[in-house]
Order: C-alpha cells, then structure tokens, then sequence
C-alpha cells in the first residue's frame, strides 16, 4: 500500500510508514488492526476529534440536503455560519475560503486593497516575521525564511519586509509610510512550536494602532481552542484587526477557512475582485457551523487549559528533553540530539502506538486532539520516556 502511493504520488511528504485505515476520537487504527495514538490532530485540524459525533451528525445531514451552490447563489446555510463566526472573533463579518494558504492569500490582498483604498498606498508592504509559516503559495513562500519551503521557487512576490520574531522594535523599525499590515503567527507552529516573550502580541497590537496599519494574526494552527483559548490572542487579550482561520474550523471533515475583520476591512472587497468557487458552499458551512457552537460552549477551550499541566509537567520531567514550549495541547519537544533525530524519535513512538510528527531536526510536536484524556496523555508520555530512555534508540539507529 504504501509502495503504491510512494510510487504514484510525488513526494512533497515524508510520512511515518503507518497506514490509517479508521480512527475515532483521539485514536486512529491502521490497516492491520494497530490502535495509536494521534498526537499530532491532523496540525491541529482535529481540535474536536476524529468522527466527532455533533459535526458528523451535521454533515451527514447535509450531504442529504445540498452540498454546493456556488456564491453565484445564497445557500441556507451560508448566513448561520457566517454570523456565528464573526459572533465568535468578535468582528463585523467573514469572507470564507477553503485552505489555510487560500485564507493568508486573501489577508494579504485586503491588506493591500485596503491600504490602496484607505490610505492611497500604491506600493505596499507587509511586516512578516522569521521563520514564519502561512502556507504553499508562490506569493507566500516568497517570504519564508525556510530554504526547503522558498529556495528554487522564484521568482518571488515583492512587498514583504522581514523581520526578527518576538522583537517588537523590530517591527518598528520595519513599518514605513507605506506599510499596510502587520503579519504574524501568535504562536509559531511550524517553526517549533515558538511561543513569543509576554507582552509582544499587546506590544504589537499597540504599534498597529499608533502607526495605522493592520494587525493580521494566522490563528490557522494557534486558534480555535488549541491553546486553552479561543485564540491564541486572547491570552495577552488582543484583539488583531484580521483573524486567519482554518483547519479545525472544517471539523477534521471538509477544509472551511476564513477571514473575520470588521467592515471598514472586509469592506473593501467588491463584488468580482476576490472569491473561490468552493467557499463558503452550504457543506463547509453546516460543518463550520458546528465548529463554531462547539466552541462558544467553551468545553474544548476549557479542556486544553485543564490538561496542559498533565503534558507540560510530564514533558518536563522526562530524561532527555532539553526544551519544552508551547501553550494548552500544544508542545514543542526539542530532544538531546546526541540521542536521537526528531524523526528517529517519532518512528520509536510510532512503534509503541503514539503518532507524533518531527520538525526542524531534534523537535517534535504533540498536538493530540483535545478529546483527549489525561491517563492517554500519561500514556503517551511514558511512551515518550520509554523512547528517550531506552536501547529502542539505539536499535533505531540513534545514536547511543
Ligand atoms: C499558521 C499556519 N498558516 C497557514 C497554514 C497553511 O494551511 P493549509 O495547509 O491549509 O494551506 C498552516 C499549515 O500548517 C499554518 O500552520
């Protein structure tokens, strides 16, 4: 099976070799029977679950009923989702989309529609920040400071300006006259799960406010009860002027992400000059809907704050973990690297039943969906200790 795929697929992915074939809750079960599990939540797409039981139940019914219309019409469901979204960001309105990439593309076009038309920018640029991480795209890997990720993909988008992460000054020194937004990850995920010193993300909204440009924060990974919160934002209680959504805004189901601003931003946007045929059709909505009530219900936020001590004090309990970083059910691992690849570790952990996926060489990410019990955090981190302890190590080819 996996011969099959690795032949007939190009290879942009280097997967564990575990083939998944079901998966229920926290858990998923491959082609032979195996149970592991998922600490890594599809990037946090799965925040509530695999087969969670309210947003099947919603999809189902809509597959039954409509599933796509276009926007060239208004479906039934397009209204609910879109109030209930702005409702949860506290903004006037949405524009939907489908991916996460799609979402930051469209952040940047109305961040430069909105500079043009608002403040008669005509050569406009954008904040971004190192070792950021917004998607695929030819205009965003244009400023990815990952070589994998932007080298030999030019030519590249102009009108981005990078700077230091976690540096507020930085920022102030980068914004000019004709600046129009301020692009950041609250929390960066790909990057190793970076959490910024206390006090940037207030320090920022506040230089957006003094110098007139747009705070966009990507909550596409951080958000969505992730964190313990909402958003990742809520922690320094900021509010940007743009919330990028995505991932388990689509319920682990279909991809639903969004733009939520308030109408002096979205505004901008007039009928024929941004859209995708896919966004905002009356199944993502049915889904995204769901989401959205899962989530003003509180529960999911609550869970991740009430477990984050049961993996943040395991992690930093165990032999062999040099850093630990993160927020709510979301870490950063880094291991010794006299130990192991973060890779080696992960295909260990794949042994013993816990999924996890490696970064930036000695890293690796935890991320399990927030349905999770603690005794299966426990469990994975015994896994975990097991790994960095043990001669699996060194049968793995880690270096003992
Ligand atoms: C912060 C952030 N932004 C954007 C994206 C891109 O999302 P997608 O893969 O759905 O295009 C990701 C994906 O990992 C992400 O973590």
């Amino acid at each position: 099976m996996i011969e099959l795929a690795e032949s007939r697929s190009a290879h942009n992915y280097h997967p564990l070799p575990v083939v998944i074939a079901s998966a229920e809750g926290a858990w998923v079960t491959d082609v032979e029977g195996k149970r592991y599990l998922d600490c890594l939540a599809g990037y946090s797409s799965l925040n509530f679950g695999h087969g969670n039981p309210v947003i099947l139940a919603a999809a189902h019914a809509q597959l039954d009923r409509v599933t796509l219309t276009s926007r060239a019409f208004f479906n039934d469901r397009f209204g609910a989702f879109a109030s209930g979204l702005a409702e949860l960001c506290g903004k006037d309105m949405i524009l939907p989309m489908n991916t996460g990439a799609e979402a930051v593309e469209t952040a940047i076009k109305v961040a430069r529609k909105w500079g043009h038309d608002v403040k008669g920018i005509t050569d406009p640029n954008i904040v971004v920040m190192e070792d950021n991480f917004h998607g695929r795209t030819t205009t965003i890997v244009s400023f990815s400071t990952d070589p994998d990720a932007h080298d030999g993909f030019g030519p590249y988008t102009p009108g981005f300006r990078i700077v230091k992460y976690g540096s507020a000054e930085a920022i102030a020194d980068a914004i000019d006259e004709n600046t129009v937004a301020v692009l950041l990850e609250p929390i960066q995920g790909e990057a190793g799960v970076l959490v910024p010193p206390d006090g940037y993300l207030r320090q920022v909204r506040e230089l957006c406010t003094e110098r007139g440009v747009l705070m966009i924060a990507d909550e596409i990974q951080s958000g969505l009860g992730r964190t313990g919160d909402t958003f990742a934002c809520d922690h320094e209680n900021v509010v940007p002027d743009m919330y990028v959504l995505g991932k388990a805004l689509g319920g682990g189901v279909v991809p639903v992400s969004a733009l939520a601003a308030d109408a002096d931003v979205l505004g901008v946007i007039k009928p024929g000059q941004h859209g995708s045929t896919f966004g905002g059709n009356p199944l993502a909505c049915a889904v995204g809907e769901t989401v959205v009530n899962l989530l003003k219900s509180g529960e999911y936020q609550a869970r991740a704050r009430e477990l984050e001590s049961v993996l943040f004090e395991g992690l930093r309990a165990l032999p062999g973990v040099t850093a630990v970083r993160g927020r709510g059910l979301w870490a950063g691992v880094d291991v010794d690297p006299s130990l192991a690849t973060g890779r080696q570790v992960c295909e260990r952990l794949m042994a013993r039943g816990v999924l996890a996926k490696d970064t930036h060489g000695s890293t690796i990410r935890l991320a399990p969906p927030l349905v999770v019990e603690a005794r299966e955090i426990e469990w994975a981190l015994a896994q975990l200790g097991a790994v960095l302890t043990g001669s699996e190590l060194r049968a793995a080819g880690g270096r003992p």
